[in-house]
């Protein structure tokens, strides 16, 4: 290798590595979720296949909330998906057994009634099947610390004709349904994320370092032998800086540029000192626009309880 490819190659500390296919597991490490993903077979049966590439796609601003899987076509998940819409995004807590049901729910080619009839986990009825007693929708795995019911957003990049084949030719969609020859991606809006009880408490009430649920972190299939995870340990915590916060009187300059008509108060004025500058006239603008709402011209402390209130309720309610 010539001098000047040793330097390319060798960069402060870095090498450059071939980037190849599957480079999440294969030319680097990379964190993951373990999901198990529950299904409906063409026989009404719930499948399980093992996923660790779903992601949060639409998070804020957007009519709903959606994942984003990542998936092999012709895997069982796939193709239930493509047929009937409906998945169960299970999160499993980090217990050696059940990442090793993980695994085996993860090996490729099985009929659902083959995989399915040893497993250890426990399927229950989730809230859709609950609430809609004429439906079929997959079962849930009792023992996962979260569930997202998922429905998939078949319209997206015009993939609503996509279906089950042998074989898929080009053209491809790029970001929803059938992706590649291989491939598919599935964005799923997010219907219902259940919550096993003790974790609910610990959003709800605030979460504290032992409020967390185990989550194992999975580096995925890396020497053609073993998935390879790590086990759970408590978070810790790490405040944002303080010296980040913004001076009352900044807020108090931006507060009184919204609307001539609504005033704020000092006090008002100090609950905003620690929002972050980029967000602080949104939130202000929000304020106003309650306030005109409610036929109010000036923010106090009791106002913005108030709106802060109404949030919380409708981020509950969502
Ligand atoms: C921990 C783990 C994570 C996996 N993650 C993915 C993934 O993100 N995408 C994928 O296509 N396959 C993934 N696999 C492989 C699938 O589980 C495998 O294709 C399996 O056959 C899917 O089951 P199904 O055919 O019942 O859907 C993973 C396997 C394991 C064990």
């Amino acid at each position: 290798m010539s001098e000047e490819h040793k330097q390319i190659e060798e960069l402060e500390g870095f090498k450059n590595l071939r980037i190849v296919d599957n480079f999440y597991q294969t030319s680097s490490f990379f964190p993951m979720p373990t999901c198990e993903i529950a299904t409906l077979s063409e026989n009404g049966l719930t499948n399980i296949g093992s996923y660790s590439l779903c992601f949060p796609y639409y998070i804020a601003g957007k009519d709903y909330y959606a994942m984003l899987l990542c998936c092999r076509n012709s895997s069982n998940t796939a193709q239930n998906i493509l047929r009937n819409g409906k998945c169960a995004i299970n999160f499993i807590p980090d217990k050696r057994k059940y990442f090793k049901e993980a695994v085996r729910l993860g090996f490729p080619g099985e009929t659902t009634e083959e995989k399915m009839k040893d497993t250890i986990f426990t399927l229950v009825d989730g809230k859709r099947a609950r609430e809609n007693p004429n439906e079929t929708y997959p079962k849930i795995v009792k023992e996962a610390f979260q569930v997202f019911e998922c429905t998939w957003v078949r319209e997206l990049d015009n993939a609503q004709d996509d279906k089950v084949q042998e074989e898929y030719l080009p053209p491809y969609h790029n970001f929803n349904g059938i992706t590649s020859k291989f491939g598919a991606h599935f964005i799923l809006k997010v219907d219902n994320i259940l919550m096993k009880e003790k974790y609910y408490n610990s959003i709800i009430n605030g979460v504290t370092s032992n409020g967390f649920p185990s989550v194992p972190v999975d580096y995925g299939y890396r020497d053609s032998k073993n998935f390879w995870y790590t086990k759970f340990k408590n978070p810790i915590s790490e405040p944002i800086p303080e010296n980040k916060g913004i001076s009352l009187d900044s807020v108090k300059y931006a507060a009184s540029r919204i609307d001539p008509e609504i005033k704020f108060t000092d006090e008002a004025c100090m609950r905003f000192v620690k929002v972050p500058r980029v967000f602080l006239n949104t939130v202000l603008k929000g304020c106003v626009s309650w306030a005109k709402e409610n036929n109010v011209t000036l923010i106090t402390e009791k106002e913005v309880d108030i709106i802060n209130d109404k949030r919380n309720k409708e981020k509950n309610k969502r």
